[in-house]
């Protein structure tokens, strides 16, 4: 079998500028190993209330010379594009940029910034304190997020569009057959195909064996089959040996489910290639 087409390009990467590990330097020359067609970085926006998080102005223009530097030095073996993950907390409008993902990252509740990944024991304590223990209201209010991630951030991408339900890898917190969950999560996807955006199939949680799935998980990804919505694989790199990790069995299983190509960013901006 072949998915060439899904298995050369990668968008969604980060590097030691924004809590990674390896350089963009590392990442390009190592995609240039592996045969890849382009790589795309999409470092962390800003989020003024969490000044740990995301680049700063300084980090934004050493990022712009660096792929431009990078370009020239590797532009003859591998297209390099400059994108971003624009947290819907992001204070910033992303300027200048090839593409936007649009991440939910956080909500906003009692006036703090709740993360919507992270331990069991966190997550059983933010649903407590600012959920009165309903962990729906904080599902409900997460894909209500996301479903104004186009509005707020200008994305070409939805990233990682059911990240909320990676809190089910640790222990169940929810069944994700439930028809209440899937209530949000298909209400969220209707309008958001009709804007008709990229979802990315983020291979994270696919390579982490406690969950073992893409986001978005399977049941969604039949839906936007169903739909014939645009998909894209990305492995949300931190170093170079993640690059494109899992898109073997990911392209496989887009693959099964029908998807017969991805969105792929060129220098004409957004295309397909066929699997
Ligand atoms: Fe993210």
């Amino acid at each position: 079998m072949r998915n060439e087409g899904f298995l050369k390009y990668d968008l969604h990467t980060h590097t030691s500028l924004c809590g990674g590990r390896d350089t963009h330097e590392q990442m390009v020359r190592e995609a240039i190993k592996r045969g890849m067609h382009s790589i795309g970085f999409s470092e962390h926006s800003r989020i003024s209330v969490l000044p740990n998080r995301g680049m700063r102005q300084e980090d934004e223009d050493f990022y712009r010379k660096e792929i431009e530097r990078l370009r020239i030095v590797y532009g003859d073996q591998i297209r390099i594009f400059r994108g971003i993950e624009q947290d819907y907390y992001s204070d910033l409008p992303p300027l200048g940029y090839d593409y936007v993902i649009g991440s939910v990252h956080y909500l906003r509740v009692d006036g703090i910034l709740c993360p919507v990944t992270g331990t069991a024991e966190e997550i059983r304590a933010i649903v407590k304190k600012h959920f009165g223990g309903d962990v729906f209201a904080f599902l409900r209010l997460y894909y209500q997020t996301v479903v104004d991630l186009p509005r707020k951030t200008a994305c070409d991408v939805i990233g990682h569009f059911d990240l909320i339900a990676n809190i089910n890898a640790q222990e169940p917190f929810f069944r994700e057959s439930d028809r209440f969950y899937l209530g949000y999560v298909f209400k969220a996807l209707d309008a958001l195909i009709e804007q008709d955006v990229i979802f990315e199939v983020n291979t994270k949680a696919l390579v982490d064996p406690c969950r073992r799935m893409p986001n978005p998980s399977l049941s969604v990804l039949q839906y936007l089959s169903a739909a014939s919505a645009k998909i894209m694989l990305s492995s949300d790199a931190a170093s170079s040996d993640e690059l494109m990790r899992g898109f073997t069995q990911a392209a496989h299983l887009c693959k099964t489910l029908g998807f017969g190509s991805a969105a792929i960013y060129t220098e004409n901006g957004w295309g397909r290639v066929r699997r």
